[in-house]
């Protein structure tokens, strides 16, 4: 049986375009995207799941209290049979609720070195602050905004010459590369968790 992969999102959806490659060239072995969840009508992401042949579904967020939105989620992620959810881009914090439906089986990748420079806009932090090195973080999803255990991560340098979009689209090519690091480790099963620490067990680690 595959493991089904549940993916939100809320726009462009370049991430779950490298998941889907990755599944695809066998880089994440015995995966499948069973369910895409845009929370924007007319996100992006959404129309490219479809044109791959990926049910794609927009369960738009607003108007609706965080809890009651994501027990339409959840409920859609359990129908499509979904064991491990992947955020991508996804701008929205989960409840408790959601979090307690997939413990330990939720993904999320932010366009900086956490824990520094959490929340929106997280190039545009790093730019302003003046650090000479960014990157990104795959890692797993608590209750709090970016702040689970961390599963991978890439250095990228600051060049002085950068802008927001120029260090965000080399941000943009690690984030692609580490997701799929990191759905293959969980899906693997070859790690243990020790407080914060994520730890590989496998023979290649
Ligand atoms: C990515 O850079 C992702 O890291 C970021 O949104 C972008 C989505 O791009 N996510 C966050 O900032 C979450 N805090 P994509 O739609 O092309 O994958």
């Amino acid at each position: 049986m595959l493991h089904r992969i549940g993916v939100l999102l809320s726009g462009r959806g370049s991430n779950f375009e490298a998941l889907a490659d990755s599944i695809a060239a066998g880089r994440i072995p015995g995966a499948e995207i069973a369910l895409v969840i845009g929370n924007r009508e007319g996100a992006p992401g959404l129309a490219r799941a479809a044109a791959r042949g990926i049910a794609a579904k927009a369960i738009p967020s607003k108007g609706l209290a965080r809890e009651e939105y994501d027990r339409v989620v959840v409920d859609e992620l359990r129908k499509a049979g979904v064991e491990l959810v992947c955020l991508a881009g996804f701008m929205r914090l989960l409840s408790p609720y959601f979090v307690a439906a997939y413990p330990q089986r939720i993904l999320n990748v932010h366009p900086s070195l956490l824990p520094s420079f959490p929340g929106l806009e997280a190039q545009r932090q790093a730019l302003e602050y003046g650090v000479k090195f960014s990157g990104c973080t795959v890692h797993l999803v608590d209750e709090n905004l970016d702040a689970g255990p961390i599963l991978a991560q890439a250095i990228v340098p600051v060049r002085d010459g950068d802008t927001d979009e120029t260090l965000s689209a080399r941000i943009l090519v690690e984030e692609h590369r580490i997701y799929t690091e990191a759905v293959r480790l969980i899906l693997s099963g070859e790690y243990r968790i020790e407080g914060r620490r994520v730890i590989a067990t496998g023979k290649t680690s």
